[in-house]
């Protein structure tokens, strides 16, 4: 085994605390395209017509149109050896969470528990009436194909997805959480998966945790803005390094 990975597994062996931040590139290897990169499902896209409030208003039909199709193809999606490493870990691992930036639920459908979405779910939807009750919370909506585009709320006004569009406020309640994760108590190590971590609220959970006393792995086939920061970076698909790194941590100590 590399002397990389070794390093990493005989860490973890022995973390109390473990930080996951996933992304995009966590759910590759499950067929789900990511967003930037080779494939990115945002190449040559206006995002901003398909994933902003602005483009939403504009037509929400077009919108939804495209959310229908990523929801179809997510349908037919299953965990990976990644997501599946990551159960392991949390079963060894007494204070464990994982910050995912997916909306895709695999974690969930791997059997992960302690998981914050920081961009919400692709699954759920909420109403854009802000007198209707369903405005305020979230609501699980699985149909796929949609009945309807664009889906409409029972009190008559359009559903939105519940995720979090360019120029909205990230959910306050998992950020608050992830931060006190990282504050009560210092993380041993953090696990940065499958994200170019282009967003600066991820670059500073990672750094804040590593001022803390964490090291900081990344693993990525490709470099990314936290790639100058890490402490040991391990170059490769998520599928591959995770179970390799999470073998000793899943072994009875
Ligand atoms: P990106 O699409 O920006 O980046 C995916 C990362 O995964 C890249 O760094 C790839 O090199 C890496 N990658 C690809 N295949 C991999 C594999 N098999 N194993 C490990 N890594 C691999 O995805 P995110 O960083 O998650 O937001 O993007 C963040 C946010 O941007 C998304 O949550 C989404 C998007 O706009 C919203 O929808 C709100």
């Amino acid at each position: 085994m590399d002397r990389v990975v070794q390093r990493v597994r005989e860490r973890l062996a022995q973390a109390r605390k473990v930080l996951v931040i996933s992304g995009a590139g966590i759910s590759a290897e499950s067929g789900v395209p990511t967003f930037r990169g080779a494939g990115g499902v945002w190449n040559n896209k206006d995002l901003m017509r398909l994933a902003s409030p602005e483009g939403f208003a504009e037509d929400p039909a077009r919108a939804w149109t495209w959310y229908d199709g990523r929801r179809r193809q997510l349908a037919g999606c299953v965990p990976n050896p990644a997501h599946r490493a990551l159960v392991d870990l949390e079963r060894c691992v007494p204070d464990f969470l994982i910050a995912t930036q997916n909306v895709d639920q695999l974690h969930e459908a791997a059997g992960s528990r302690a998981i914050e979405h920081v961009h919400g779910s692709i699954w759920n939807v909420r109403c854009t009436a802000a007198r209707c009750p369903r405005s305020r919370g979230e609501t699980y909506y699985p149909a796929v194909p949609l009945p309807e585009i664009p889906p409409r709320c029972a009190c008559g006004a359009l559903l939105r997805p519940a995720v979090v569009w360019f120029g909205e406020i990230l959910p306050a309640e998992p950020l608050e959480r992830i931060d006190r994760f990282i504050r009560s108590g210092a993380v041993d190590s953090v696990l940065a998966v499958g994200t170019m971590a282009v967003f600066p609220y991820i670059v500073a959970w990672a750094l804040l945790a590593q001022r803390l006393g964490a090291c900081l792995v990344e693993i990525n086939p490709e470099p990314t803005d936290l790639s100058h920061a890490a402490d040991i970076r391990l170059i490769g698909k998520a599928g591959d390094l995770l179970p390799q790194v999470v073998g000793s941590a899943a072994d009875p100590r």
